[in-house]
């Protein structure tokens, strides 16, 4: 028995219709989906304690061996409605500032839905193709890149960033007159990319992906503002070069996970150019940041990126699965990801691409490939996107990477005049680092436990959710702002649970 059932609902009809030949449901969508739907809305309130950690109480409900026999659509239902939703990950809490990714907006998730159901390929002329497209090139607009770049949508940053170096990996590797999608990469001399130690180590696994090797990452150092260093930028590159080896890209970071900082990307893009090094920037999170105005000269010129990674499932709220790789280079990055033509309706569709209406469903593919990327099979995980900049419009996304960023240096303000409090790192977008430190604490371990004790607290109490790095060392509580639902309320109660916990620890 599944306890709590959370609402009335009307159940399916128990049995499949007779003349249905397969034995899962393919009818009756709406009122399955109408029998979740309160549910979903109640999750989406965050009220009551958050049960999703808690196993022993959920795992019983959920745990069997593989059933040989199904229980059928209502049964699954009522788990969804009564297990899986209400204890789900609540990371749209209005007080989470935990993550760099968020729950989606509700039209963000109706995009979702639509997609799943009406559009479960993405290359196929149909409307879902085309909005794919069209939310493509809003995004390579609203974030300021010319419009001859292409862009893809990606599961996630991690293969953004993998798109990104597979374009620079093509480049560096055809200078030398090999085709390392082609032939592989043994004739290329020890291939080196270059990133400040900030860098998120999806990075790392792309070279290790893109047979570059993890090892082969130069690791330039931070200067006063915790930026990737140019100097030592500039003499790895020639060490390097006076060397043989092959200085494949320089990745740079427009907000770094950690702290948010943007790396001096306008002076990276020259040294890469004057060297004809590929210049990837890791957007993924903070690439958003271009909208806010008093920010974006820090970006500089887009037109000077060669490869470009950006989450709309971090800032812009998609569903979680929706990352974009922008590149300067269609036709380089086709050549770098070329999938050989299958001896099926693909092989003949490439014959007919048209962008008008085509003769007969299926006979034509819609805009966009394959070959700028590592999927085949894809969702249109555009509709969502679309859905979103149509409904808040490229202003209502200036406005919430503005606000988010106030957010950040609202507790930045408070860190500075609480004598309690530390600011660790200035917040340039909406990421703020700080601790509690009571006068007379200067032990460095035991800041960093009477910290970790504090988050953990605020965890349970579940109302201000941060999270925790380090900078330069020290355990720090971070809040990132990106999530649509943060208010300023819980701005305010931030800093307030970080005191109130913090002197309870210490019966300050
Ligand atoms: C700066 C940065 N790059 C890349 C990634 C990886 O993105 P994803 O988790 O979408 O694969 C993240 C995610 O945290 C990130 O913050």
């Amino acid at each position: 028995m599944i306890e709590e059932p959370v609402t009335d609902f009307r159940p399916l009809a128990p049995t499949r219709p007779a003349d249905d030949p397969d034995v899962a449901r393919t009818d009756r969508l709406d009122e399955a989906l109408a029998s979740l739907l309160p549910a979903l809305e109640q999750f989406n309130r965050f009220e009551g304690p958050d049960r999703s950690a808690l196993r022993s109480e959920w795992a019983p409900l959920l745990d069997e061996p593989l059933p040989q026999e199904g229980v059928g659509a209502e049964a699954v239902l009522e788990l969804l409605r009564n297990v899986v939703i209400p204890r789900g990950l609540r990371v749209g809490h209005p007080g989470f500032t935990s993550w760099v990714t968020t729950a989606p907006t509700t039209t963000a998730t109706a995009g979702h839905l639509a997609q799943a159901v009406a559009s479960p390929q993405r290359w196929w002329l149909q409307p879902g193709n085309h909005l794919d497209s069209m939310a493509v090139a809003w995004l390579i607009e609203l974030l300021g890149f010319p419009a001859s770049y292409v862009g893809t949508f990606t599961s996630g940053g991690s293969t953004a960033n993998l798109v990104g170096l597979g374009g620079a990996r093509q480049h560096a590797a055809e200078r030398l007159g090999i085709d390392p999608a082609l032939e592989g990469l043994a004739a290329l001399p020890e291939p080196r990319v270059y990133a400040s130690p900030e860098t998120h180590h999806v990075v790392t696994r792309a070279m290790g992906v893109l047979g570059l090797g993890r090892a082969n990452i130069r690791l330039v150092g931070l200067d006063r503002e915790r930026r990737a260093d140019l100097r030592q930028l500039e003499s790895l590159i020639r060490e390097d070069l006076d060397a043989g080896r092959t200085p494949v890209a320089i990745v740079g970071n427009a907000g770094d996970v950690n702290t948010g900082i943007v790396d001096p990307l306008p002076q990276m893009a020259a040294i890469a150019r004057e060297h004809d090094i590929w210049f990837h920037v890791d957007g993924a999170y903070g690439g958003w940041g271009v909208l806010d105005e008093r920010v974006e000269a820090a970006y500089g010129d887009r037109g000077l990126y060669d490869s470009f990674a950006v989450d709309p499932h971090k800032w812009l709220a998609a569903p979680v699965g929706t990352g974009l790789a922008v590149c300067r280079d269609g036709d380089l990055l086709a050549r770098a990801f070329t999938i050989e033509p299958g001896h099926y309706d693909r092989e003949r569709n490439l014959e007919h691409p048209s962008t008008d209406d085509a003769p007969a469903p299926w006979s034509a593919l819609g805009s966009g490939t394959p070959d700028w990327g590592v999927d085949f099979s894809t969702p249109a995980r555009g509709i969502a996107v679309w859905a979103v900049l149509k409904e808040i419009g490229a202003d209502g996304m200036r406005e919430r990477v503005r606000r988010h960023n106030d957010f950040a240096r609202m507790v930045a303000a408070r860190a500075r005049q609480e004598p309690e409090l530390e600011l660790l790192s200035e917040p340039q977008l909406s990421i703020c680092c700080f601790r509690y430190r009571p006068a007379g604490w200067d032990d460095a371990e035991r800041l960093d436990t009477l910290n970790e004790q504090i988050i953990d607290e605020l965890r349970r109490e579940g109302r201000s959710l941060p999270s925790s790095t380090r900078v330069d060392g020290a355990f720090a509580i971070r809040a990132c702002y990106i999530n649509p639902r943060n208010d300023r309320e819980h701005v305010e109660l931030l800093v307030e649970d970080v005191l109130a916990v913090g002197r309870r620890l210490t019966n300050g």
